[in-house]
């Protein structure tokens, strides 16, 4: 079975992460079909919605930290950053549904997506210092702009996590939704954005977007550069020894 299931529906392309058994955490098998999916649903005319969602239970675990290690990204091709230019430079609109635990790029990627529906069990957490290493996705750059620098700081540099209710008051999903509801809202609300004009719809995305694009595209690698330099300290490795010797 695929990790990532694809549907259609009146012009939604829905992605599904289905690694449920290990929490939905990305491989980089796993982020080339994300950004293949990505690709894809672009190129195609008939997909004017792209959605992303996991499991009523989980969204992600972030990185799948096995793999990483194995087959830490070695440059801007690797397929980690060929989803992360695909999410963050999406063209038409990109919509998520979040329910359990988003850790790591599971929370930076809906920093890049238009409307983020939560189930009340969500908990967003940015924990990268806490393995020794730093914010990916362009977070250092967006998480300020959206919520302020303390509340940054509380995120990512302390590390702690946010729950729902105030991952809705500080402004980073539209709504809260019972967990077992949060798919089916998404759907909703997706097939109502499809239904919109799609050229003002993507001219709109354009210009909400267009004041940071570059700015994004660029924070991105500078973050790939720390990130890539601060996973050879021991900080980092012993996180993911300690990481292995708890799986094992
Ligand atoms: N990388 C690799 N495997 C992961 C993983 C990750 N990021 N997150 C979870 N898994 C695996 C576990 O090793 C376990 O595998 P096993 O069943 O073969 O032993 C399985 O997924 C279930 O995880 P578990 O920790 O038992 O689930 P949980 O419900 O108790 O906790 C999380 C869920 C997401 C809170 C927890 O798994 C977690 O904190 N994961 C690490 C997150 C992380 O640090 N990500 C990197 C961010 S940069």
């Amino acid at each position: 079975m695929s990790d990532l299931l694809v549907h259609d529906q009146e012009g939604v392309r829905f992605l599904t992460l289905n690694r449920v058994a290990k929490k939905n955490a990305l491989t980089s098998h796993f982020y080339a079909e994300l950004a293949d999916a990505f690709e894809a649903a672009v190129a195609e005319s008939s997909v004017r919605v792209l959605v992303i969602q996991g499991h009523e239970t989980v969204f992600s675990a972030g990185n799948d930290i096995a793999d990483f290690i194995q087959r830490p990204p070695h440059d801007g091709e690797a397929p980690v950053f060929r989803f992360l230019r695909a999410v963050s430079a999406c063209p038409k609109p990109v919509m998520a549904a979040v329910a359990g635990p988003a850790v790591g790029i599971g929370t930076t990627m809906l920093l890049h997506c238009d409307l983020v529906y939560a189930g009340d069990n969500a908990l967003l957490s940015m924990p990268f210092v806490n393995l020794g290493l730093c914010p990916e996705a362009a977070s250092s750059l967006l998480v300020p702009q959206r919520l302020g620098h303390v509340r940054a700081a509380q995120m990512l540099m302390l590390g702690e996590p946010i729950d729902a209710a105030t991952a809705l008051e500080w402004g980073l999903v539209n709504a809260v939704l019972p967990p077992t509801e949060v798919n089916a809202h998404v759907e909703r609300m997706a097939l109502k954005l499809a239904s919109k004009p799609v050229d003002s719809v993507m001219t709109t995305k354009r210009l909400l977007k267009q004041a940071h694009a570059q700015d994004v595209a660029q924070r991105i690698v500078d973050e790939a550069q720390q990130f890539g330099r601060l996973m050879a300290e021991p900080a980092a490795q012993q996180a993911f020894a300690a990481f292995m010797t708890k799986r094992n």
